[in-house]
């Protein structure tokens, strides 16, 4: 798992959480943003989503809060990406698609909020996308 090892500074941790605190109401909105942002990065993307959008966007906005409550909780974090591991081993994903997903939601980040994603909270937030995120890809 790409987790171990790696931690994440206590004020990353709380800048990711006190982001997206503020955007919770908006999580929807993020993940609509998100998708949209995927689509354009990988168009042949769209066609491996076979679940209704509607429960897709509140799969991925629970996996996003689960994971930004656990930053500093290493073994409970270690099982999200293993599950994330798990829901996306059949798809065969790769670097490039790991890479298009962290971009996807640093972008959705930015479209809801806005000059409020200073350059720091953008480091924190893409250094938490890292330590999850790395483990969609078998390595
Ligand atoms: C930030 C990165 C990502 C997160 C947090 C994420 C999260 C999730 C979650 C929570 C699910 C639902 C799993 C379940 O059914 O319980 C899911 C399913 C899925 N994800 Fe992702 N995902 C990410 C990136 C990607 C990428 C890059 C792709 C494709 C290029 C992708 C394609 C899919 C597909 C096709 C499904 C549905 C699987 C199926 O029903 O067969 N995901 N994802």
């Amino acid at each position: 798992m790409s987790c171990r090892g790696k931690v994440m500074r206590p004020q990353d941790i709380q800048s990711v959480q006190q982001s997206f605190a503020g955007i919770f109401a908006r999580k929807a909105d993020l993940a609509e943003r998100f998708y949209v942002h995927l689509y354009t990065r990988l168009p042949e993307a769209r066609r491996l989503f076979r679940n209704d959008f509607v429960k897709q966007k509140s799969m991925l906005t629970a996996m996003v809060a689960a994971c930004v409550k656990n930053l500093d909780d290493r073994q409970a974090l270690g099982e999200l990406a293993t599950q994330l591991l798990g829901t996306h081993a059949h798809l065969g994903l790769g670097a490039r698609e790991t890479e298009a997903a962290k971009r996807s939601l640093i972008a959705a980040l930015r479209d809801i909020l806005g000059a409020d994603l200073d350059p720091e909270t953008e480091a924190a937030w893409s250094r938490a996308i890292s330590l999850v995120a790395g483990t969609m890809t078998r390595h």
